[in-house]
Order: C-alpha cells, then sequence, then structure tokens
C-alpha cells in the first residue's frame, strides 16, 4: 500500500461585514492613516458587532462554506479542532458547540490555542491523525474574534487586529500531496511581550483586574517585531532547505499576517518573487488564528495540483513554525 499525506481537499472562510477602516479608528485613538499603513499595511479590519456572537458564530460560517461548496456530508467528519484564542467561554470548549452546530454528530472536537500559530500547530495535529490511518476527514478551524479582547483606546494594538475565520478539510491522499514537512516551534520568553495578564488562573478576574484593563491584549511590539522577523525568516528558509527547495521550486508564500514588513522581511529571506507573496492584511487586519485559512480561502484559484506552499506563522508564547505542503486539487 502506498503512503499516507495529509491534504487540504477544501477550504472555507467567513468575515463579518462590518468594515473598520482607518479614518475611523483616527477618530477613536490619536493615529492616522499614513502612520497604519506605513507601519503595518493594514487599512481596514472586520469586526463582528454583534453583542449576542462569539467566536463560534464565525468559525460554524467558515465551516458551512467549506461543507455547501465541497459537498461534504458533517455527519462523515471524524474530528473537529478550533484553532482559537478567544473561545466563546473559558470552560465548555467552542470546538464541541461548532461540530454539533454543524452536524458533525459523529466527530470528537477540541480547541487548540497557541495564539497566532494556533493554525499551522493544528494543521499539523490533522495532519499526524491522517497519515497514522486512524481518521480520513478532520476539519480544522481558524477563527478568532479579537475585538472581544482588544483595547479600543489602545492606539498600540487596536489599529492591528480583526476578527474572522477560515477552515480547511484534511483527507488521506495516495500521491504523495499534501503535508510534506514541518518546523515547530515555541519559547516561553514571549510570555511577557504579548499577553492577557488576568482572567487566568494566575490572575483570576475581579474588580479590580478589570478597573486596571487587564482583560485587554498586551503587546511590547517592538520586542515582538524583532523576534517575529528573525524567527519567521529563519523557519522558513530552513524548511526550505531541509526539502532541497529553490525559490523557484515554492509557488506560494501562506504567511500569518500581522504586519506586512514581517511578511516582506521572510520573503526577501526565502528570495520570493513579490507576486508569490499571499497577502490581505489591507483587508482583515491580524485575525490570529483565522490568517493563513483566510488566505487559502482568498487565493485558492490560484492554486494548482502540485504547487508548493510555504506556510508560515509567529506568535504570542512565543510560537512559531513552518510547513511544507503540496496543493492537491485545481479549483472547479
Ligand atoms: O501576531 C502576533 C505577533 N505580532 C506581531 O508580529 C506584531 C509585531 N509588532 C509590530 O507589528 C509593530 O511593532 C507595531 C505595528 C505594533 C508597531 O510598529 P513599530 O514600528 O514597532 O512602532 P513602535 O511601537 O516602535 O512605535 C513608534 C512610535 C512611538 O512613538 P515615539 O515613542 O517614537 O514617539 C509610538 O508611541 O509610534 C507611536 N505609535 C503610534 N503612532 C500613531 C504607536 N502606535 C501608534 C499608532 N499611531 N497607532
Amino acid at each position: 500500500m502506498s503512503k499516507i499525506t495529509a491534504a487540504i481537499t477544501a477550504v472555507g472562510g467567513y468575515v463579518p461585514d462590518f468594515v473598520l477602516s482607518n479614518k475611523v479608528l483616527e477618530t477613536m485613538v490619536d493615529t492616522n492613516d499614513e502612520w497604519i499603513t506605513s507601519r503595518t499595511g493594514i487599512k481596514e479590519r472586520r469586526i463582528l458587532k454583534d453583542k449576542d456572537k462569539g467566536t463560534s458564530f464565525l468559525a460554524i460560517k467558515a465551516a458551512e462554506d467549506l461543507l455547501q461548496k465541497s459537498g461534504t456530508n458533517p455527519a462523515e467528519i471524524d474530528m473537529v479542532l478550533l484553532a482559537t484564542t478567544t473561545p466563546d467561554m473559558p470552560v465548555a470548549a467552542t470546538a464541541v458547540y461548532v461540530a454539533s452546530k454543524i452536524g458533525a454528530v459523529n466527530a470528537f472536537a477540541y480547541d487548540l490555542q497557541a495564539a497566532c500559530s494556533s493554525f499551522l500547530y493544528g494543521m499539523s495535529t490533522a495532519a499526524a491523525y491522517i497519515q497514522s490511518g486512524r481518521y480520513k476527514k478532520i476539519l480544522v478551524i481558524g477563527a478568532d474574534k479579537m475585538s472581544s479582547i482588544i483595547d479600543y483606546t489602545d492606539r498600540a494594538t487596536c489599529i492591528i487586529f480583526g476578527d474572522g475565520a477560515g477552515a480547511a478539510l484534511f483527507e488521506p491522499n495516495h500521491e504523495g500531496l499534501g503535508l510534506q514537512d514541518e518546523i515547530l516551534r515555541s519559547d516561553g520568553i514571549g510570555r511577557e511581550y504579548l499577553k492577557i495578564d488576568a482572567g487566568g488562573s494566575l490572575l483570576p478576574a475581579s474588580h479590580e483586574t478589570v478597573d486596571n484593563r487587564q482583560h485587554y491584549v498586551f503587546q511590547d511590539g517592538k520586542t515582538v517585531f524583532k523576534y517575529a522577523v528573525s524567527n519567521m525568516a529563519d523557519i522558513s528558509d530552513k524548511i526550505m532547505q531541509k526539502n532541497n527547495l529553490t525559490h523557484d521550486d515554492v509557488n506560494y508564500l501562506i504567511s500569518h499576517q500581522a504586519n506586512r514588513r514581517i511578511i516582506d522581511a521572510t520573503a526577501s529571506r526565502m528570495k520570493l518573487d513579490e507576486a508569490k507573496v499571499l497577502v490581505n492584511i489591507e483587508k482583515y487586519g491580524n485575525t490570529t488564528s483565522a490568517t493563513l485559512p483566510l488566505l487559502l480561502y482568498d487565493f485558492e484559484h490560484l492554486f494548482k495540483k502540485g504547487d508548493n506552499l510555504i506556510f508560515a506563522s509567529f506568535g504570542g508564547g512565543f510560537t512559531w513554525g513552518s510547513i511544507y505542503l503540496k496543493w492537491a486539487y485545481d479549483k472547479k
């Protein structure tokens, strides 16, 4: 029997309708369109305005889009992995609710939290289960309602993040397509530089933590930027070397969308032409777990069977990594 590889066989996505532009942010905090555009590449981001809807709403929409487009029967899905940093609630895994709502009645489900690398790590987990032969259909969803944890009086963070979701279905492949290799890393040194202080077991929620705005994201942007640039560029270069890939062999870079300058630095290290570097940060900002699958959703029409894609991410923790994947289908 030929070796089983884990291929992506369908993708889906969803972003909310409400657009928060740089111009509107100018009226909320001391910032301007020129600063945001030149420092980050972001022009606008989507926000889920409905107060009674959480990350599950975004995840369900992306999953339903995938199921409908691919004609997949949800009852055949074995496992639903929800990559997210903003679960609906601290207890009761959001993935379980999402799986039930989309009709994945025979699946087991759980959340995976690794900040901006959640989806990348989820790809690795899904692939390992598929390669082992244990499961046949695994849905990996990356979804985050970042607006629920952002302080809209803090100009250092509120200009960066947006809400969104994307999904990918992993299935066995016998032609050698799908995930080829990965390098995943983490380093606890990052904990101080990108975090939410309160609401966890170390500092449970109290009136005081709320008054101190400690339930919002804090980021030391300059430090995170420094680590992101060197680690993401290094690891992407490393996976190319490990697999004897030159810049000509790589068809597309699917990079985490945190800052246009970080993406460009990674692409430059890989010596990639601009056309191979997929970018949608200008439309969505940083959607955390959703950036990678939203790139697949937006650019699926470009991919051809056999294309070599390099995925790369860097996020809080720190967590980072790179995956080399051969695309498995031509879009109908
Ligand atoms: O996705 C997870 C991983 N996250 C990342 O990879 C994000 C990494 N970091 C970044 O992308 C960048 O550091 C930021 C976009 C967050 C900030 O850009 P920067 O070029 O590093 O700016 P900075 O923080 O060094 O700030 C430069 C100046 C400061 O003013 P002074 O001290 O030079 O007078 C800031 O106070 O810009 C000021 N500033 C702003 N000005 C206008 C900070 N935020 C803003 C703002 N508008 N929104």
